[in-house]
């Protein structure tokens, strides 16, 4: 078994005890009260779940397991000689907890590395569906295609205590996590670049690897590891890890539940807002004809997107308040690597342009950048321009935290999700109208 495998072992019993006892002793206790806007507004602020792998305070951002991201990246192991962690480690500290040593990471890249191959049926699969089809299309039925290799649906029907369910969901997360770099990998390749596919180097790292299979060279690998641990998790609300979590809890397996989350993230207001923002980048580049707009340019522009009814791409968030420290993770690695870029100045311009027009305009609650403001801008800068292809990364990197949260919803017991509806009416009724 292996180490992480082992240490969540330990872990379990007692997480089980003090949910248990918390649901007992306390079970009747009001946490929330749920307000007749919430019912039609998303249910927006509505403190109705559980998580311990992450928690997004609204002014300070991201905590993964209680450390900020440059906790994290100051702490997370690294590859010799590198500047950004091993994607592995914070697999490890995402599950189970704990900072891992170099010797953890060292075994979840060995049991990745064995877990990698990329069954052959998925690449026929994906090579018969039309040219034409989204990138995350592809990425979500190449998840779903491999549902039959789920070892939970095969022990599940010999017959399991609940107690043992944590345990092959475990088996199929680690599974999905191991092939996503790959397959996300080969989709790129094959769609963007004639179909010459760059076989796997199973000796190098999560981030490494897949940095050597899309074809690009350093520090795209650095770039890598950062965008994936970036966009790992994000607390439990938002639609992808909601998702996972929903579907996961009628006991489907970890590949129905995470393709299905992958759909949600394939919505524009979600994780394509990255996409959306080169596309809508590139826009205002041909406008200028590909020169750095001016400011009163690119003030025209953001209002002109608005006055036409759409939302500026990138800004924004259901949750945060302040400006996304993943963007300033992104802004930070920018600033080292490529200042001179003429698309990283007109991100930066941007910055400066639209959080005002957005005050002004006084509509959006968070006039700030969020994390798909700047992700786009990097991989362009590195010869990744397809920008449809840009939310299959952000899936690989959610997927570490959204089936770490899946194999802890079967280790405690998470119940199925049934909330409740009422009609109209019955709104209505409650509030007093007649
Ligand atoms: C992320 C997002 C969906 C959050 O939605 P939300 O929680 O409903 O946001 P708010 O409460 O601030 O929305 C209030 C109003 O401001 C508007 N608004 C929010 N962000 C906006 C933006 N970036 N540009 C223009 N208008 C925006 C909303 O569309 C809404 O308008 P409405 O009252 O006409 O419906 C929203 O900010 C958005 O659409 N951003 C752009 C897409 C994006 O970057 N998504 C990735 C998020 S990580």
């Amino acid at each position: 078994m292996s180490r992480m495998k082992m240490k969540l072992q330990e872990k379990i019993p007692a997480y089980r005890d003090r949910i248990s006892t918390l649901v007992k002793e306390h079970g009747q206790e009001v946490i929330d009260q749920v307000k007749v806007f919430q019912l039609y507004g998303g249910m927006r602020g509505l403190k109705c779940l559980s998580t311990d792998i992450s928690y997004l305070d609204p002014d300070e951002g991201i905590r993964f397991r209680g450390y900020t991201i440059p906790e994290c990246l100051q702490k997370l192991p690294k590859p010799a000689g590198a500047e950004m962690p091993y994607v592995e480690g914070h697999v490890y500290l995402l599950l189970t907890g704990d900072m891992p040593t170099e010797e953890d990471v060292k075994d979840v890249a060995q049991d990745f590395s064995e877990r990698s191959k990329v069954p052959d049926y998925i690449y026929k699969v994906l090579a018969d569906m039309p040219k034409d089809t989204h990138p995350m299309s592809m990425f979500s039925a190449a998840i779903v295609s491999m549902q039959r290799e789920s070892l939970f649906v095969k022990q599940y029907e010999q017959g399991m205590s609940k107690m043992e369910y944590w345990q092959p969901m475990y088996e199929d997360a680690m599974n999905l996590m191991a092939k996503l770099p790959e397959i996300a990998a080969q989709i790129y390749r094959m769609k963007y670049r004639n179909n010459v596919i760059i076989p796997p180097k199973p000796e190098l790292d999560f981030g490494a690897n897949f940095a050597h299979m899309m074809g690009v060279d350093h520090p795209y690998d650095e770039l890598s590891r950062l965008y994936f641990m970036l966009h790992s998790d994000h607390e439990s609300g938002n639609v992808s890890a909601h998702i996972t979590h929903l579907v996961g809890s009628a006991l489907s397996d970890a590949y129905y539940a995470f393709s299905a989350g992958m759909n949600g993230l394939a919505g524009p207001l979600h994780g394509l807002a990255n996409q959306e923002v080169l596309r809508w980048i590139q826009r205002v580049m041909e406008k200028m004809d590909n020169k750095v707009p001016s400011k009163e340019s690119l003030t025209e522009f953001v209002w002109e997107t608005l006055n036409s009814g759409q939302v500026i791409p990138g800004y924004g968030h259901a949750v945060l308040r302040k400006t996304d420290p993943r963007y300033a993770a992104q802004r930070d690695f920018a600033l080292k690597h490529m200042p001179d870029d003429e698309m990283f100045k007109l991100v930066s311009m941007l910055y400066e342009v639209v959080p005002p027009i957005l005050v002004e305009q006084g509509k959006a609650k968070n006039p700030w950048p969020n994390v798909d403001a700047h992700s786009g801008v990097l991989q362009w800068h590195y010869g990744v321009k397809e920008y449809d292809f840009y939310t299959v990364m952000f899936g690989v990197g959610r997927a570490i935290g959204v089936l770490s949260n899946l194999i802890w919803d079967r280790a405690v017991g998470q119940a199925l999700e049934r909330p409740k509806s009422l009609t109209t009416e019955m709104l209505e009724k409650a509030v007093g109208i007649k």
